[in-house]
C-alpha cells in the first residue's frame, strides 16, 4: 500500500515537474545561478545586507536578464534590460503585482502599490491622481517649512559631534507626511510616534523572514508560529496610529465643513466617495509611502554631500542667488522649481540609492518581448539600481553634473527610474521631489556638513534601502 502511494507521489511530483519545465522553457536560454545556489541562498540564514548584495551581484554577473529558476517550482526574471522595462513598465496591460506585496497589506494597509485587485487599483489611481495635483503640493510646501524649521533645531542641539542621518530625518519624514496628509502635527507626540517606528521595525524584520523562509510566507502556516502575535500587535499598531487622528479630522469636517476653494487632502478623499475603510487603507499605505522613501534619500544625499563640500557650495550659492542672503526667508514651490542644480544632486541621489532599487510586475497573460512569447503567471523583478549602474559612465561616482540638462540627453531613455515609469509609477513624486529639493537646500543653507573618516556604508534592501551601520555626519554652523 505504502509503495503504491509512493509510487503515486513521484508520479504526480514529476508531472509537476515536466509541466513547469515545458512551461517555463522560454526562459531557459537565459543565464542566472543554479538550483543548488538558490536553494544554499533561500535556506542558509542571511541578513538583508547579505540579500541586497546577492540581488546586486546577480545582473553584475550574468547581465540585464537573469533567471532566478529553483526548478521545479515558479521562476523570477530579474531583469534590468531596456526592452524588457519599455514592454512593461510602460505598458497599460501589465499593472499587475505578485502576491508577496500581499505581505505588507496587514501592516501598510491595502493601498495603491499593494492592490492587487487590478480593476479596483484602477478606479482609486485615478482618485488619487486628482488629489495630487501641483496646487496641493503648492498649498503645503507651508507645511515643509514648519517641520524644516523643528528638524534644524534638533541639528542646532547635536553640532560638531557625529549624528546618524537616518535616525535623525526617520522623525522628520514621519511628521510632515503626517501633517500634510491628515492635518496633525505629531512632532510633540513622542510616545505614539515611537510605538509605531518601533512596530514598524519589527514588521520589516518579520516580513524579511517571511520572504525568504520557504514555509513562513504562507498566512495558514505564517499562523501557527510564535512570531505572529508579535506581527498582529505591531500590524494593531499601524491601524490605530493613523485610524485615530482620521477619525478625529472626520467628525471635525462633518461638524464644520470647509467651503472654502481650499480643500485639503481630507477634503478631496471624502468629496471621491470612497469608503471610510477605503480611505483608512490608503491613508496607511501613504503614510508608509510618503514617509520612508523621503527620509532614505535624503538621508544618502546629505551624507553624499558631506563627502563633497565643493557640491555643498553650488547648492549654497543656488539658493542665495535665488533667495537672498536673508535666513528668514524660505523657498516657495516657484523657488523649489528654479533650483536645477539642487534637482540634480536629488537626482544623482536617487541614481545611486534609489529607496525602491527593485520592483515587480507579473505577467498576467503570455507577452512578447523582443521576439519571444514569454509565459503568463511568471514574475519579473526590475532592478532599477542595475540600469542606474549600467547606463551611467563611471557609474560608482557621486557626479550630479550629468544631470544638467546638456549631458541629461546623453541618458538613455528610460535607463532612470527612481520613481518607476508607466501607468504604475510612483504617484507622489511630485511631493517626493519637492519635499527632498527644499530639505536639501534648506539644510545646506544653514549648516556645513562633514563626513566620518572610515565610515562605509553598508546598503540593506528591507522594502526600502537603508544603511545597516547608519549614516553618521557632522554638521556645523554655516558662516555667512
Ligand atoms: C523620493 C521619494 C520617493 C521615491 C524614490 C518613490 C519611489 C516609488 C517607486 C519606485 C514606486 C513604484 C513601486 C512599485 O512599482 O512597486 C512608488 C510607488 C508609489 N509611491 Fe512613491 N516614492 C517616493 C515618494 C513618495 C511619496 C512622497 C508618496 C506619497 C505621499 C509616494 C506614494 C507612492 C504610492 C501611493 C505608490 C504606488 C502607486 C501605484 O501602485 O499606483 N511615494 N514610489
Amino acid at each position: 500500500m505504502f509503495l503504491i502511494l509512493f509510487a503515486i507521489l513521484i508520479f504526480i511530483l514529476s508531472l509537476y515537474y515536466f509541466y513547469q519545465i515545458n512551461k517555463y522553457k522560454i526562459i531557459d536560454d537565459y543565464p542566472g545561478p543554479s538550483a543548488l545556489e538558490l536553494i544554499k541562498f533561500n535556506f542558509l540564514p542571511k541578513s538583508t545586507v547579505d540579500s541586497y548584495k546577492y540581488f546586486v551581484s546577480l545582473n553584475k554577473k550574468y547581465g540585464p536578464v537573469v533567471k532566478i529558476w529553483p526548478k521545479p517550482f515558479k521562476p523570477i526574471l530579474l531583469v534590468s534590460d531596456g526592452k524588457f522595462i519599455k514592454s512593461i513598465l510602460l505598458s497599460k496591460e501589465h499593472v499587475h503585482k505578485p502576491n508577496y506585496y500581499c505581505l505588507a497589506k496587514a501592516f501598510i494597509g491595502n493601498g495603491l502599490p499593494t492592490m492587487t485587485d487590478i480593476n479596483l487599483w484602477r478606479h482609486e489611481r485615478k482618485i488619487f491622481a486628482h488629489v495630487f495635483n501641483n496646487q496641493f503640493i503648492i498649498d503645503y510646501t507651508s507645511t515643509f517649512k514648519r517641520h524644516a524649521i523643528k528638524l534644524c533645531e534638533s541639528i542646532n542641539e547635536n553640532l560638531n559631534q557625529p549624528i546618524d542621518l537616518q535616525i535623525l530625518l526617520l522623525r522628520y519624514g514621519l511628521n510632515i507626511v503626517y501633517d500634510l496628509l491628515l492635518n496633525e502635527d505629531i512632532s510633540k507626540q513622542d510616545d505614539r510616534v515611537n510605538r509605531y517606528i518601533k512596530s514598524m521595525k519589527i514588521f520589516l524584520e518579520i516580513v524579511f523572514d517571511r520572504i525568504h523562509s520557504p514555509f513562513k510566507k504562507y498566512d495558514s502556516i505564517f499562523k501557527l508560529t510564535d512570531i505572529y502575535k508579535t506581527w498582529t500587535k505591531c500590524c494593531d499598531e499601524a491601524r490605530k496610529f493613523v485610524e485615530s487622528t482620521l477619525k478625529k479630522v472626520i467628525k471635525l469636517k462633518k461638524e464644520s465643513p470647509n467651503k472654502s476653494d481650499r480643500k485639503d487632502f481630507i477634503d478631496l478623499l471624502l468629496e471621491s466617495n470612497l469608503s471610510y475603510e477605503r480611505i483608512l487603507a490608503q491613508l496607511r499605505t501613504l503614510v508608509f509611502a510618503g514617509s520612508d522613501t523621503v527620509t532614505s534619500i535624503t538621508g544618502f544625499a546629505l551624507y553624499e554631500l558631506a563627502k563633497h563640500p565643493e557640491v555643498q557650495e553650488k547648492i549654497y550659492q543656488e539658493y542665495i542667488s535665488i533667495l537672498g542672503a536673508d535666513k528668514n526667508v524660505f523657498a516657495e514651490f516657484r523657488d523649489i522649481q528654479q533650483m536645477t542644480f539642487t534637482e540634480c544632486v536629488m537626482k544623482e541621489s536617487l541614481r545611486l540609492f534609489p529607496p525602491g532599487p527593485f520592483i515587480f510586475r507579473t505577467l498576467i497573460n503570455p507577452t512578447e518581448i523582443d521576439g519571444k512569447i514569454f509565459p503568463g503567471n511568471i514574475d519579473i523583478l526590475f532592478s532599477i539600481i542595475d540600469s542606474h549602474y549600467s547606463n551611467f559612465d563611471n557609474p560608482t561616482e557621486f557626479i550630479p553634473e550629468r544631470f544638467l540638462p546638456e549631458n541629461a540627453i546623453k541618458i538613455p531613455a528610460n535607463a532612470y527610474l527612481p520613481f518607476s515609469l508607466g501607468p504604475r509609477d510612483c504617484i507622489g513624486k511630485t511631493v517626493g521631489i519637492v519635499e527632498t529639493k527644499f530639505l536639501l537646500s534648506y539644510v545646506i543653507r544653514h549648516f556645513t556638513l562633514h563626513p566620518i573618516s572610515n565610515h562605509e556604508k553598508e546598503l540593506a534592501g528591507e522594502m526600502i534601502l537603508t544603511s545597516k551601520n547608519g549614516l553618521p555626519i557632522i554638521f556645523k554652523k554655516r558662516i555667512d
